[in-house]
């Protein structure tokens, strides 16, 4: 299977070369990212593809993750703040015209998802969170798939990314980052190192 062999080949980057993923490539993880699953396929978060090198200067100055500034392109994961019923009826709507059915007959899925409003906003920022994680990690198999270089980075000021970004105001809050590029492999000594991972037996229980 040719994605073990992406995933071998894949690595959490540190060090970038000065090449680009060009605009058809990252068009490409883009739309993965985009249709990745999501509970109950609402993606309460949103995607930033952040290329200005300025504004990345300054949102990676706090950061011991220099990729921020040196890879091709950052793309940041950002989760609602909050679920409001508002939320909900704009997802119903698209639902039922991308399906092309009436609103009334989304009723029963429309009255389920009312459970996110039971919650707290914190609880389903977490929710969302998680949403935003899975995306992330379909980004990083996208880029593989593709051998562009990718590193997910937890490692950022969350606080300044929201503020240089205007997040509060679109009710959105960082989640993680996406770094993308192509390594240097003479300057990133993790280039060529082995991967660890768990030995499988210990990893997997099977239940017959
Ligand atoms: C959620 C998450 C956050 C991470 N944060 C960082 C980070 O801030 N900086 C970094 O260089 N690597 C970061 N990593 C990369 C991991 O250290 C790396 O994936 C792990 O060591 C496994 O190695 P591999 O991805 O190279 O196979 C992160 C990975 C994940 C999944």
């Amino acid at each position: 299977m040719k994605l073990i062999e992406d995933l071998n080949w894949r690595y959490a980057t540190k060090k970038y070369s000065t090449r680009k993923v060009t605009a058809d490539d990252l068009e490409k993880i883009i739309d993965a990212i985009n249709l990745s699953a999501s509970s109950a396929g609402m993606q309460t978060y949103r995607l930033f593809i952040i290329e200005n090198p300025e504004m990345r200067k300054e949102l990676g100055s706090d950061s011991f993750n220099p990729q921020i500034v040196e890879a091709s392109h950052i793309l940041l994961f950002a989760a609602f703040d909050s679920i409001s019923q508002a939320t909900i009826d704009n997802y119903i709507q698209l639902v039922a015209k991308v399906r092309e059915m009436p609103v009334e007959d989304l009723a029963d899925f429309k009255s389920a998802l009312g459970v996110l409003l039971t919650r707290t906003d914190d609880e389903n920022f977490i929710w969302s969170a998680k949403q935003a994680y899975l995306a992330l990690g379909t980004g990083l198999i996208a880029a593989a798939t593709l051998q562009i270089d990718a590193t997910p980075m937890e490692g950022f000021n969350a606080e300044k990314f929201d503020e240089v970004l205007g997040l509060k105001d679109k009710g959105l809050k960082s989640v993680v980052l996406l770094a993308l590029g192509y390594r240097d492999e003479e300057n990133d000594i993790y280039a060529k190192l082995k991967k660890v991972r768990v030995p499988k037996e210990e990893f997997v229980t099977r239940i017959k």
